[in-house]
Order: structure tokens, then sequence, then C-alpha cells
């Protein structure tokens, strides 16, 4: 027997050496709450994240800058709401606000994104807005979507995360960002994003008011050969990057958009990953540092090139400290 695969496992420095998947701190992004309360309070489905106070994420943006992360995604929580979602492009709007303290603050040393779609705006909790008959009306949406977009390209966002899943969405924002000036503001299309479960945490991190789901406009779980179309068009409607989402059901998902996309792949670990690991964990039941690194490592191997995830800061840290993941 010479076809030995185990040579290269023996020891830790030859594990190190052959190891075909490696992390940087720079392909790391932290998604942030932001709220108008003056104080940060706790998520309790997310322990170990908050929903800040614009002080408590200016103190957090700056601690998590000096970790080399590459960037932070921003979601304003405003404290009302209204069917049009007319917080998102107020520029006094809790999340305009945040995004001009923040690219100020640390725009030097990262990339202050933010997180364009009207779901923690809206009165009914969707990401767009409804017709007469109460349905999500895509190209109205679409309207509000430019309008959000320039709100936020203003504020001095650095990179627009379009998560609504409207059709068109790419193309629109894009148009209207060039008519007025913005030509050099990057779009993160969320490509894929499927009508997940595993939102549930979020939905309490962003004090959602959605009754129903997201099904007319999210993808179906059970679709892959759609994951690549959404992603296609997006590239076709000029996104400078797309996205998959969640990311750890959806690895298949990842691959396929890897494989084909002429543009960076990037994958969302989402609030219903972070809390499964976090509550085994609690348990006792998982070994959380290893779990915690396993699961965004086999994210990057199935092909992202950067990676939204809670544990952005955490990840950046360990890995600073010359401990490979
Ligand atoms: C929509 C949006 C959602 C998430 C990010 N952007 C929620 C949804 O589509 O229901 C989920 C992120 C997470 O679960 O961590 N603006």
């Amino acid at each position: 027997m010479h076809l030995r695969p185990r040579r290269l496992r023996q020891d830790a420095p030859m594990r190190r050496l052959t190891a075909q998947t490696r992390l940087h701190p720079a392909q790391l992004v932290l998604p942030m709450f932001v709220t108008e309360a003056p104080e940060p309070r706790p998520i309790g489905s997310m322990p170990g994240v908050q929903q800040h106070s614009l002080d408590s994420l200016r103190r957090a943006a700056v601690a998590a800058a000096e970790t080399g992360i590459g960037g932070l995604m921003l979601f304003g929580v405003p404290d009302t709401r209204d069917a049009c979602g007319s917080g998102a492009d107020d520029p006094d709007g809790i999340l305009n606000r945040a995004t001009a303290a923040l690219a100020a603050e640390v725009g030097d040393a990262l990339v202050v994104q933010t997180d364009l779609c009207l779901d923690e705006f809206t009165d009914h909790g969707h990401c767009g807005v409804l017709d007469d008959v109460g349905r999500v009306d895509n190209d109205a949406t679409l309207e509000r979507y430019v309008s959000m977009a320039l709100a936020q390209a203003e504020a001095g966002s650095g990179l627009l995360g379009l998560s609504g899943m409207m059709d068109g969405q790419v193309a629109a924002v894009r148009a209207g960002l060039d008519a007025a000036g913005h030509t050099d503001i990057p779009l993160l299309a969320y490509a894929a994003k499927y009508a997940s479960a595993f939102y549930g945490p979020f939905r309490e991190a962003v004090d959602s008011a959605l009754t129903g789901d997201r099904r007319t406009y999210q993808l179906d779980p059970a679709n892959r050969r759609e994951g690549r179309r959404e992603a296609a068009l997006d590239v076709e409607e000029g996104a400078d990057v797309v996205m998959v989402k969640p990311a750890l059901s959806y690895l298949d998902v990842l691959a396929d958009v890897a494989a084909a996309s002429p543009v960076p792949v990037w994958a969302y670990q989402v609030s219903g990953e972070y809390a499964m690991i976090e509550a085994a964990a609690a348990q006792g039941w998982i070994e959380r540092d290893r779990a915690v690194a396993e699961s965004v490592l086999s994210i990057v191997r199935a092909g992202a090139e950067v990676v939204l995830t809670y544990w952005a800061e955490e990840l950046a840290e360990t890995l600073n400290r010359g401990e490979g993941l």
C-alpha cells in the first residue's frame, strides 16, 4: 500500500501546512442592529448579539474594526413604522443616521454596508409595499428601493445589500443611483435568498411586525436550479457581488453559484444558524468553538469568498492570535 492520505494528517504542523481552506479576518462581515433606544438591549434568541443604541453601536463598531474584519452590515430598527416604510428613506431615519455616524467613525478601516429592504420599516413587516388586495407589489416596491438607495448612498454607505427579493431590484437601484451620480457605490445582491425558518431569531432582533411568510418573493427551499438562475439574473442586472442565504442548508446552491459566477460570491450565515450552535453549546451538547469554526469554514470551502456572520469579530480575534480555525 503506497497511497496513504493519512501522511498529510499526521500532526498539527503538517495539517496546518496542507489545509485547503484558510480564513482571513478581511473576509468576515459583522451584521449589527441599531435602534432608537438610549441603551443597548440583548436579543434573547441570539445570545451575545445586541440591539444597539447609536452610542453603543459606535463603540462596538470601533472595537470590531480593530479586529481587522472586512465590513459591517447595518440593520435599522425604527420606533415607528408605516405602510410604505417611510423611515427607510428619511435621512433622519435610524439606519441612515447610524450609517453616517459609522462611515465617519470607521469608514476608513472597513466597509460600512447597509441592508436595503423595507421589512424593518413597514407596519405589516413585508419587504415591499402592498397593493389594494394586500399582495406585495413588485414594481411599486422598486420605486421605494431606489429612494432608499439614494438615502443610504447620501448617508455614506459603502455598499448596499439588496435583500428584498423583488424582481428587477438590482437594475432599478443601479439606474437610480447612476442617474443621481452615485456611480461608485457597489451593489450586493441577495441573489438566492430562500424563504427560511432559520431567519426566526432575526425577526426578534428587528422586532419584526410580520404575520405570515415571504414565500411569494423569497425562494422555495426545494429549488436548487432557481438559485443559479437568480444569481445569473442579478449579475445581468449589474450586481457587483451576489450572495446565497442562508448558508449551511444551502451549500449546494452556494457551490453552484460559486462555480458559475463572474462576480464575487458571498454567503450569509443567518440568525438561526447562530442560535442553533449557541443553544446546543449552552446545553453542553456540542463543543462551541469547534462548531463555530467548522460551520464558517464549511461555508468558505463551499465557495463563499466573504461570510456575513454574527461571529465575525470573535473569529477574527481567534485568527489574529495565530490560531487557525
Ligand atoms: C430582510 C432580511 C432578513 C434577514 C436579513 N435581511 C429577514 C427575512 O428575510 O425575513 C435575516 C438575517 C438573519 O436571519 O440573520 N431585510
